[in-house]
């Protein structure tokens, strides 16, 4: 079905927009009262991502509510190691948590690599429930963490503030690490190939942890599989949100990509600069802004939009909007780009 709002494809491309699209990181959630009363009637965060017609309808709630240009996909980065063999639970207020985490050989030799209509099916299901009710109003964004950040999970087994554990690998055990993210690329790989397939009309690569790493070890362990991603997606427009790595920045430029997130820590015109005009950037306000008064707001909304400057721009914040941002503060966010004309 054609696309009756596609400013999010047009403007991957570098194509002439009319305005600025917006959307949020992290905008189908808690921040929306409505997603709240879905996700209390559920077991777990697990049993929402794995019930297709609700996983659709929550997929489909910012569209509604916030009326942002874009829908993403009601999931999360870390059902790719469970479909390697790595299954993961959602704790309330801890995040996430593997019971049994990788450090051995044997242990990424006993992983297999993601065959995502066995092992994950229930993604491909809400992608096209999504698409189905949608009928064409906006697109959709299918979505995979990068390597390295998924690596860092299943290294981890949680969150972490330093992934010292994770990092350990890196300067101990390089070819293990390796052999782990190249499991972990060819089953991202296949993974986003089948949401495409299921009508993902662009993918966008988390690497949320980037910013722990020395650029040394970034280009190294975690820019190659971002890299071999983005070789094997021509179907449709890629973005890569690697946060933190500003040191990458002009590497990140020479990525066979369409878009690069900057988070709000990246300045505009710099970064602009490192990765040359040849891409679209997405970003950047800072979430917290949101927490400042409506007047604020617009004033923080129309000076980024300044600086970006028109074309080649795809409004977002520097990161995924924290939970306890009010739902107005969101609304007066993307009001402010969609009545904003450079
Ligand atoms: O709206 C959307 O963006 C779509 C859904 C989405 C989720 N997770 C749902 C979710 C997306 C794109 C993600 C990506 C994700 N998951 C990332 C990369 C983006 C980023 O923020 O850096 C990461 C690192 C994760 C791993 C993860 N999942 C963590 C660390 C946590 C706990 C902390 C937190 O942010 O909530 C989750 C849980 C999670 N994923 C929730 C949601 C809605 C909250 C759990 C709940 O509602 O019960």
């Amino acid at each position: 079905m054609k696309l009756q709002n596609d400013l999010l494809i047009r403007a991957a491309k570098g194509e002439y927009v009319e305005r600025t699209p917006v959307w949020l990181m992290r905008q189908a959630g808690r921040i929306l009262p409505e997603y709240r009363a879905i996700r209390n009637q559920m077991k777990s965060f697990l049993e929402l991502v794995q019930t297709p017609q609700l996983a659709a309808e929550v997929t489909i709630q910012p569209v509604d509510i916030l009326q942002v240009d874009a829908a993403i996909i009601f999931s999360d980065i870390l059902v790719v190691p469970e479909a390697m063999g790595l299954p993961y639970e959602m704790l309330e207020k801890k995040g996430p948590y593997f019971p049994r985490t990788v450090a051995s050989v044997q242990d990424v030799q006993g992983l297999r690599v993601a065959q995502p209509d066995q092992d994950m099916p229930y993604v491909m299901e809400a992608i096209s429930l999504v698409k189905e009710q949608l009928q064409g109003r906006v697109p959709l964004i299918g979505f995979a963490g990068a390597p390295w950040t998924v690596f860092s999970y299943m290294v981890e087994g949680s969150g972490s503030k330093t992934f010292s554990k994770a990092r350990r690998m890196l300067y101990q055990e390089e070819q293990m690490a390796h052999a782990l993210l190249q499991k972990i690329a060819d089953s991202t790989i296949a993974y986003l190939k089948a949401q495409i397939n299921a009508g993902a009309d662009l993918i966008q690569i988390f690497d949320s942890w980037a910013g722990v790493l020395p650029k040394d070890h970034y280009l190294k362990f975690s820019y190659p599989y971002i890299r071999q991603i983005c070789q094997s997606i021509d179907e449709v427009p890629v973005t890569v949100f690697a946060k933190g790595a500003f040191f990458a920045l002009e590497e990140m430029g020479k990525l066979p990509c369409d878009t690069i997130g900057l988070d709000w820590n990246m300045d505009v015109a710099r970064s602009r600069q490192l990765v040359g005009e040849g891409k679209t950037l997405q970003g950047n306000l800072d979430p917290c802004a949101l927490f400042g008064n409506q007047t604020d707001i617009i004033k923080q909304t129309e000076d980024m939009l300044q600086a970006f400057g028109p074309g080649r721009h795809i409004a977002n914040l520097g990161h995924g909007v924290y939970p306890d941002t009010s739902v107005d503060a969101v609304k007066c966010f993307v009001d402010t780009v969609k009545e904003f004309r450079h």
